[in-house]
C-alpha cells in the first residue's frame, strides 16, 4: 500500500461521484497543495501529518445513506493527499466498511491502513488479524496497533511474527487517556514498537512529558488520536474568535488551531481527527498544508487553553 497516487481519470471519477467534488475545484486537486510530510523513522518512509479517524464516525451499515456518506468521505481524503486512515475491530462496522469501499473504489493502494488488535487471548488476536486482512481485501496491512495495550506482551509476539512474514508492514501500542501513559512507557522500552499511538491535545498535553520525548528519542513514530478531545471543544469554542496572528501560520478555523499545534510538535508523525462531515474533512486536510507554528507561538496558542 505503498503508493499515494491516484490517476486522473481515477480522481475525476472520485471527484464526479462524490458531492465533495462540489466544493474542491478539480485545479486545486491536480496543482495538488503541498501537503506538510513527515518520516516514518523506522524506514524513512514519508506520511501527511493529517490523518483520519474512524470510531463511531464509521461505524454504519454496509450499503446504508450513511456508507455513501463515509463512501464520500475516504474518497474526498485520498483526493485531498490523505493517506492514513485508523480503526480497530473494536469499532463496530468500522473496519469492514472501510476496507469494502477502499477496495470497491480502487483506493486500498493509495491508502495507509492502520488497525488493531483487541483481545487478550494469542489464538483470538491471530484470528482476529486474519480478518482484517479478508476485510480490507489485502496481503499486507500497514500497521497494527495493540488497542489500548490490551494483553500487550503476549500480542505483541504476534505482531512481531507477522511483520516477519511480511503480513503487516509496521507495529504499533495505542492508548488515548492519561492513566495508560506509564504502561505505554514500559511497553515502548520493551517492545520498540515501529508505531505508537497517544491522547495529545491543546486541551491535554500530559504525552510531552514523557511518551513523546521517549518516542523521538528511540526513533518511533507517533500517531495522535482524540486531538479535539472527542469533539465536545468545539461548544466551548464556538462564537469565540480565532486570534488574528494565526493567519501568520496559515491557520483560519479552531479545528486547523488545535491540529497545526500538535503536528507541530517535532515527535508527530501524524494526527488521525474523526469527522463524518466532508465540509469538517477538508477544514482539518487544510492543517496539513502551509506554515506551522514555532516553539514560541506554540506558547502563545497553549497559553489561550489554560485551565480547559
Ligand atoms: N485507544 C485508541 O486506540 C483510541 C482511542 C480514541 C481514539 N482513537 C482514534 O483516534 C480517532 C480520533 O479520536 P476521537 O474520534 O475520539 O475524537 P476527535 O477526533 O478528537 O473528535 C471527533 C469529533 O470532532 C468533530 N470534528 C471533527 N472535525 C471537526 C471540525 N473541523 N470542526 C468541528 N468539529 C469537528 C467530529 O464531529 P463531526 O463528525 O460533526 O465532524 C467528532 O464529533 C478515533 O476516531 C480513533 O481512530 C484511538
Amino acid at each position: 500500500m505503498l503508493n499515494n497516487k491516484v490517476s486522473r481519470r481515477q480522481a475525476a471519477k472520485l471527484i464526479g461521484a462524490t458531492a465533495a467534488g462540489a466544493f474542491l475545484p478539480v485545479g486545486l486537486w491536480a496543482a495538488g497543495p503541498s501537503r506538510i510530510l513527515r518520516a516514518i523513522p523506522a524506514t524513512g518512509e514519508k506520511l501527511p501529518v493529517i490523518g483520519l479517524g474512524s470510531a463511531l464516525t464509521f461505524d454504519v451499515r454496509s450499503g446504508s445513506a450513511a456508507a455513501k456518506v463515509v463512501a464520500e468521505m475516504i474518497a474526498l481524503f485520498v483526493q485531498q493527499g490523505g493517506k492514513l486512515i485508523d480503526t480497530s475491530p473494536a469499532y463496530g462496522n468500522a473496519e469492514s466498511v472501510i476496507g469494502d469501499l477502499a477496495y470497491k473504489a480502487g483506493l486500498t493502494k493509495s491508502l495507509f491502513l492502520a488497525t488493531k488488535v483487541w483481545t487478550r487471548d494469542k489464538l483470538q488476536g491471530l484470528a482476529q488479524m486474519e480478518k482484517s486482512l479478508q476485510r480490507f481485501r489485502t496481503r499486507t496491512i500497514d500497521l497494527i496497533q495493540v488497542h489500548n495495550l490490551s494483553d500487550v506482551d503476549r500480542q505483541m509476539t504476534s505482531l512481531n511474527d507477522w511483520k516477519a512474514k511480511g503480513r503487516i508492514r509496521y507495529t504499533g501500542l495505542t492508548h488515548s487517556e492519561r492513566k495508560g501513559h506509564g504502561e505505554m512507557e514500559r511497553a515502548i522500552r520493551v517492545h520498540k514498537p515501529d508505531f505508537i499511538q497517544i491522547n495529545y491535545s491543546l486541551m491535554d498535553r500530559a504525552a510531552a512529558q514523557r511518551i513523546l520525548p521517549l518516542a523521538r528519542e528511540m526513533r518511533i513514530a507517533v500517531l495522535i488520536n482524540r486531538p479535539f478531545g472527542g469533539g465536545g471543544i468545539f461548544q466551548i469554542l464556538a462564537g469565540k474568535k480565532v486570534p488574528a496572528w494565526a493567519a501568520e501560520f496559515d491557520c483560519h478555523t479552531w479545528a486547523q488551531f488545535l491540529l497545526k499545534w500538535i503536528v507541530s510538535h517535532p515527535a508527530v508523525t501524524c494526527v488521525i481527527p474523526a469527522t463524518n462531515d466532508p465540509k469538517h474533512l477538508a477544514d482539518n486536510m487544510s492543517a496539513g498544508v502551509g506554515r506551522l507554528p514555532d516553539p514560541k507561538t506554540r506558547e502563545r496558542m497553549a497559553a489561550l487553553f489554560v485551565g480547559f
